[in-house]
């Protein structure tokens, strides 16, 4: 883990180059790469081979056909939170999962901007900097703070997933959009926010955050109660443990048991 560690830090000045961040392609509707996401994902990509030679390498930022989901794959999002980035937002995040047979067993979230590190391995616990973390005690959804995801390449969703927002916000204290996945799922680990709900995510949006909010005591399912997938998109809803049959209640009022989103 330090050697990770020391790794992913290296990331910051390749995420902090404003110039790489305006050096931006198109990839679908509000969907863009920049220079720096490439930049960051070719600068892991040798380093963990070389460190790590059995381990399989999944990116957002290239083809990821030939991965075998049954061996050890790290997932890496070399930025998340994209658009945050480009409009000098300042809450992006590097994240590193490392999944072994379909299950999480390793992550580390990067925060460049405030040189918050989030990491943990399976069964040893969840740190920020190297301080032990813990979700919440809320246990009630009125007294929680849930930050919701907009599946904002995919808009054809917007008017089922804002009613569920909706449904989301009356009960809740209130709601955040940071525009980071994987920094929603570290902040339900520390404690900061209560829960998190985004349908359509990618394995590399939360194979890390998994990892670090379970090991925090938090729990995290797809929206019809199974385990997100490595290889495909999941609807996910991640929560201090304590709220979360509450907030997947509000989540899937008026759908079949069986025919869930
Ligand atoms: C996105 C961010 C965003 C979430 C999107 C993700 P990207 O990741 O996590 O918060 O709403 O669903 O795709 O594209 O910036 O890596
Ligand atoms: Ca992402
Ligand atoms: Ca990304």
């Amino acid at each position: 883990m330090e050697e990770l560690i020391e790794l992913i830090k290296e990331t910051k000045r390749i995420a902090l180059d404003s110039g790489s961040a305006q050096d931006i392609t198109i990839k679908g509707t509000a969907d863009f790469v920049t220079k720096v996401d490439t930049g960051i994902q070719e600068f892991l990509r040798p380093r963990l081979k070389t460190l790590y030679p059995d381990i399989q390498f999944m990116s957002e930022e290239k083809d990821n056909s030939t991965i075998d989901p049954r061996g050890k794959v790290w997932i890496l999002d070399p930025i998340d939170g994209t658009t945050n980035l480009i409009h000098d937002y300042k809450m992006s995040a590097v994240s590193l999962g490392l999944v072994e047979n379909g299950e999480p067993v390793l992550g580390v979230v990067y925060d460049p901007f405030t040189d918050e590190l989030f990491c943990a391995e399976k069964g040893k616990g969840a740190f920020l900097n190297s301080e032990r973390i813990h979700v919440s005690d809320a246990d009630s959804m009125e007294r929680s703070l849930i930050s919701i995801g907009t599946s904002p390449y995919y808009k054809e969703l917007a008017d089922e997933n804002f009613d569920i927002i909706k449904r989301i916000f009356i009960s809740a204290e209130d709601i955040r959009r940071c525009g980071s996945a994987a920094m929603d799922l570290c902040y339900t680990a520390c404690g900061r926010i209560d829960g998190y709900f985004e349908r359509r995510l990618k394995p590399w949006d939360y194979a890390a955050g998994i990892v670090i909010l379970r090991e925090a005591g938090g729990c995290v399912m797809t929206v019809s109660g199974g385990e997100p997938s490595y290889s495909f998109p999941s609807d996910i809803v991640a929560s201090n443990g304590k709220i979360h049959e509450e907030l997947n209640g509000i989540i899937n009022i008026g759908k079949q048991v069986d025919n869930k989103l």
